[in-house]
């Protein structure tokens, strides 16, 4: 039998502090009605902002790890790689996967570092799955983690962006099986030329020094966002990655079981789901709690799809995911 890949633990983890949209109409001009109406969102979760020792991408995605390596009943010591998504590391360098291996103690495996934002967990799934069907290794760890309340303007200024964003962690094991199971295919594109439609400017290696006051005074190390590009963009490349992904493995939309999509607004969501002819019991979406937590929302929907018994053996799940780059991509596994 063919050596296939399979996700063998999910896990995932938000920090306790809960941010309704009322409480973000104390420090800028918004209201929950326009938050809900136009994202779906009406609350996400932000971590205790200190100035020093918070909690970054690497100490959030602990408890989401254990999670995953308890379902997946393994140990730190089968562990063959760990992978770190995340567009929010905890530092320029090192990685948050260097972190995350001395944090939780795992034996001196490799740690790889991914940067593609929202669309982070279907690239490192797809790497996971390369590492695992060429028989390198047995057990891949993929985390998921971003802290972005620590780089949003709370204030009139970034309200655009502040109200979309939140933090989270979501981690699985990718495992070896030879049972016809597992990820099936993935499809990965990138679109550089919109670069600076969703990006953090600051610090920069163009720039000496990489950081003045006179940057952090206009603002230049939050993250902007051109929400009507992304939105445009994004209606337009999900469908289309998502095509490309059923028409490569001969599948129908309505053999889907379930869809797993970025969560990055309702409004996105409904629409695609609307030109794929998806019905509502084969997507799940979660945004109304979490808002976006970049490349954490996949993880985090399949933690929760799992926990509820909404995924179950034998499954088609479909998973996309579209964001700052432009990068995006689908995947497809059977679970
Ligand atoms: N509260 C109240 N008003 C707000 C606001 C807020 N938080 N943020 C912006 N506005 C205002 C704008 O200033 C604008 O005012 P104006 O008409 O006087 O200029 C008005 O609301 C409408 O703004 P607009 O940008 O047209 O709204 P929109 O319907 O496009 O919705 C987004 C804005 C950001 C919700 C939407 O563009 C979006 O979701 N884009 C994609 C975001 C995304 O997916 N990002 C992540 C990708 S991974």
């Amino acid at each position: 039998m063919k050596r296939q890949s399979f996700i063998s633990g999910v896990g995932y983890n938000l920090p306790d502090k809960i941010m309704r949209n009322e409480e973000l109409s104390n420090y800028m001009d918004t209201s929950d009605e326009w938050i809900s109406e136009r994202s779906g969102i009406k609350e996400r979760r932000v971590v205790e902002k200190l100035k020093e020792s918070g909690v970054g991408p690497a100490e959030l995605s602990i408890p989401a790890v254990q999670n995953a390596l308890d379902r997946a009943n393994l140990n730190k010591e089968d562990i063959d790689l760990i992978i770190f998504s995340t567009a929010m590391p905890d530092y320029f360098l090192p990685g948050s996967g260097c972190l995350l291996q001395e944090k939780m103690g795992f034996p001196m495996i490799g740690a790889l570092d991914i940067r593609v934002q929202c669309a982070g967990f279907i690239y490192g799934l797809s790497v996971a799955d390369q590492f695992i069907k060429s028989g390198t290794y047995d057990n891949v760890l993929l985390v998921c983690s971003e802290v972005q309340s620590t780089t949003i303007d709370y204030s009139n200024r970034g309200r655009d962006v502040a109200v979309l964003f939140g933090d989270g962690a979501g981690a699985v094991v990718v495992s070896a099986t030879s049972e016809s199971k597992g990820i099936l295919s993935h499809h990965l594109h990138s679109e550089g030329k919109y670069a600076k439609e969703l990006w953090i400017e600051t610090p920069s290696a163009q720039m000496y020094p990489r950081l003045t006051n006179e940057l952090v005074d206009e603002g230049r190390h939050h993250l902007k966002m051109n929400g009507r590009e992304v939105f445009k963009q994004a209606v337009k490349r999900f469908p289309e990655v998502i095509l490309e992904c059923l028409n490569h493995n001969n599948i129908d939309a309505e053999e889907i079981d379930l869809f797993l999509p970025h969560q990055a607004n309702i409004r996105i969501n409904n629409m695609v789901q609307k030109k794929l002819g998806l019905r509502d019991d084969q997507v799940f979406n979660n945004i109304q709690k979490y808002g976006n937590t970049t490349s954490a929302t996949i993880p985090i929907l399949l933690g929760e799809a799992y926990e509820s018994g909404r995924i179950k053996e034998g499954n088609l799940v479909l998973m996309a995911a579209f964001g700052s780059g432009f990068t995006w991509g689908a995947s497809l596994m059977r679970w």
